[in-house]
């Protein structure tokens, strides 16, 4: 049998919209799984959403739909962090998938059956942000209800685990295995809240209160309590796919929780598993809590991190893999930590600009010239300097295993990083720019280049699972990514590779410019490296800029100052977009007429309608709009010579402010070049020098 990791995040209400505190946990996920996966380990990665509960019917009914219909909706906004994130989870499991409601059932069941659950009456003060009762302990303990809390005082008849006959095993499994909870500091919390006499556990509601769970299978007049059918997810997700014939993933290998759900999981699951009579987890790591420019994170504050935004604002320096990087480099596992663009910047010019991507062009930059590209062959004997960078290498992958097995993602991170500098050491004192220059000595060229790339390879390969898909691109780079199930021990890059040279994988990031002159003031300030006119990824590049016409218009119903288009795309089929044009443009003016379309932004809903995409336009000095008139078929690209199309999906609109689209004798260009399409110019009446946008 193979090695197993299963790893699980918590399932996040589907209430709250994702921030950087789910992002932090689900790469943390990610990253260790991808580790595991490098290790050839067989991985399980399960991450979902938590949809039952009192909080989720409320929001329901105030939203006017099903709790079913909700819970679809506001679940798929986590799914889409996952996306974003690039989670390589196996299942996306939500509370109300039909196999884990039958499986909580049959747990249910089996404690009732074995006499662990009795009924009773109960009155205490309910927590409705908890979803759960404040013990008598924790009242007395200060522990509870806060002074913003909203809590009610509820008397009901419930049924109730024999959660207080588990405490002394509890204690026993806790004192047995100091490794069982993580950070050691955390451990103690919970051996602490277990010197008071623990309680038995409320699982039900009566559905008078609440109908939104999953009924009792023994009294069809209750549901069950939020926590238990939450925790029981961890072993239900990935009952669909067993490692092997007749084996099953659970025991996770760990659960990682934030701190704020300690006692959930390390007091009330592992006692229900006793119940149940089903193995404990191995272990349980619980992390620090983001904050946000050293302020505690709030709604009311407005300072909520949001994943998509850091995403888009740093989209031409990583974006979402740049922020990854961050959280893991950051949070040092169990401490709280912060979050600020100060941070993110530094983040992004030291480690990845500086240190990884200065290797990166440096070495290809050295290979394309002295050897038209193709990777020299890495010689048996080294001399001093390249042994002691190999060693250097050697002792970085075992210090980062050790690391890792520790959960210390961000000590091996630096420990990483370490190595990026030494590689950078070794380039400055051995100088291949200056070895290039003296054909004497081109035999220690090569060796310098090999040395230096079967390094930067075994560099990146332990940056993959924090950057999964830069790391691709950079292996690529060197000529392919078979280096990757290479792995991690010295001297598997095999020499006679291509490599290419090319515009900088990790660019550095230049100071925002004034947002008083960006052409979307209005919007969140993105930051800019102002990219030279003609190069490969050029971003204008990544820009499905299209040909569409109208089929037909209609004034949008809810916005005053938008029309309804729907468009002819060619082979890019038909679009609806919403434009803000309706103060000049009236619907039936609009109706045949070709325009620019960006075809690939990701949708938006304008005032409840969807929008499959923007409308180009330019606006003159006295605010006026122009729209843009291509001449080419519907579906034809618009392009400009040199640079690449490379259109992704779900583009940003943060992208589109990379660059400036301006308008030169009547017609569209991008600094000064002609955009064509369909072979010729773009026309547009705007005076010259407007932007378009
Ligand atoms: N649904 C429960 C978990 C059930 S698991 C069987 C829940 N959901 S949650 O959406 O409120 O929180 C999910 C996770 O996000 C928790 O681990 C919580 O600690 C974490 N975080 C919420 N805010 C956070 C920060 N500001 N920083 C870091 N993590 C934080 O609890």
């Amino acid at each position: 049998m193979n090695t197993r990791f299963y790893v699980t995040t918590p399932i996040y209400y589907v209430n709250d919209v994702p921030h950087i505190g789910h992002s932090y946990t689900s790469v943390l996920g990610d990253v260790l799984a991808r580790w595991h996966r490098l290790l050839g380990h067989e991985v399980f990665f399960l991450t979902g959403t938590d949809e039952h509960g009192q909080k989720v019917q409320e929001a329901a009914q105030k939203a006017g739909r099903t709790p079913k219909e909700h819970v679809d909706a506001t679940s798929e906004r986590f799914r889409e962090m996952g996306r974003l994130l690039g989670l390589s989870n196996d299942r996306f499991i939500r509370t109300t998938d039909p196999d884990h409601v039958s499986y909580v059932q049959d747990v249910l069941q089996k404690l009732w059956d074995k006499g662990e659950i009795y009924k009773s009456a109960y009155k205490g003060l309910y927590n409705v942000r908890d979803e759960r009762f404040y013990s008598e302990s924790d009242i007395r303990e200060g522990r509870g209800p806060g002074p913003d809390e909203v809590v009610e005082e509820v008397e009901e008849v419930n049924y109730f685990f024999k959660m207080g006959s588990y405490q002394e095993k509890l204690l026993e499994q806790i004192q047995q295995n100091p490794d069982w909870i993580v950070p050691d500091f955390r451990r103690n919390e919970v051996s602490g809240f277990l010197r008071q006499p623990l309680g038995d556990l409320c699982i039900s509601r009566p559905k008078s209160r609440l109908s939104w769970g999953i009924e009792l299978p023994f009294d069809r007049e209750f549901v069950t309590y939020v926590w238990f059918d939450a925790l029981l997810n961890y072993v239900t997700g990935p009952i669909p796919t067993p490692p092997a014939e007749g084996e099953r993933w659970w025991p996770a290998s760990v659960h990682l929780i934030g701190k704020d759900i300690l006692t959930t999981h390390s007091v009330y699951w592992p006692t229900m598993l006793m119940g149940a009579g089903i193995p404990l987890p191995r272990q349980i790591l619980a992390h620090g809590w983001w904050m946000a420019d050293g302020q505690k994170m709030s709604k009311s504050l407005g300072n909520v991190v949001d994943p998509f935004d850091v995403a888009a604002k740093y989209a031409d320096f990583g974006g979402a893999e740049a922020f990854r990087f961050f959280l893991m480099r950051e949070m040092v596992v169990g401490q709280d930590s912060s979050y600020s663009d100060a941070g993110m910047t530094k983040v992004i010019n030291n480690d990845l600009a500086n240190d990884v991507g200065n290797i990166l062009s440096r070495i290809r930059k050295q290979v394309a010239t002295g050897f038209d590209g193709v990777l020299p062959a890495l010689p048996t004997e080294l001399s001093g300097a390249s042994s002691e960078l190999r060693d250097k290498a050697v002792s970085v992958v075992a210090e980062v295993e050790n690391q890792m097995r520790l959960f210390r993602v961000s000590h091996a991170l630096e420990e990483t990083m370490s190595l990026a500098r030494a590689i950078n050491s070794y380039l400055e004192s051995t100088a291949p720019w200056k070895l290039a220059k003296d054909p004497a000595r081109r035999d220690e060229l090569a060796e310098v280049l090999a040395v230096s790339s079967e390094a930067l390879r075994v560099l990146l390969v332990l940056l993959s699972p924090y950057m999964p898909r830069k790391i691709a691109e950079a292996l690529r780079l060197m000529g392919g990514e078979e280096a990757l199930p290479g792995k991690l021990a010295w001297g598997l890059l095999p020499s006679g590779r291509a490599f290419q040279d090319g515009a900088p994988l990790f660019p550095r990031l230049m100071p925002p410019k004034d947002p008083a002159q960006s052409a979307n003031p209005g919007k969140q300030p993105k930051v800019h490296a102002a990219p030279p006119a003609a190069e490969p990824n050029h971003p204008f590049g990544k820009v499905d800029y299209r040909v569409a016409k109208v089929v037909s218009a209609e004034d949008h119903p809810g916005a005053e100052k938008l029309l309804v288009l729907q468009l002819d795309v060619g082979e890019a089929g038909q679009r609806q977009v919403c434009a803000g044009i309706r103060s000049q443009y009236s619907a039936e003016s609009m109706v045949g007429r070709k325009l620019l379309l960006v075809a690939n932004l990701k949708k938006a809903k304008l005032r409840g309608v969807e929008s499959q995409g923007m409308i180009l336009a330019a606006d003159d000095p006295e605010g006026r709009i122009h729209l843009l008139s291509p001449e080419g078929e519907p579906g034809s690209f618009a392009v400009v010579e040199g640079l690449d199309r490379m259109p992704g999906q779900n583009l940003l609109i943060d992208t589109l402010d990379a660059f400036e689209l301006s308008i030169s004798g009547g017609r569209l260009v991008l600094d000064g070049k002609p955009v064509l399409a369909g072979g010729v110019g773009i026309l547009c009446q705007a005076p010259d020098g407007a932007k378009a946008h």
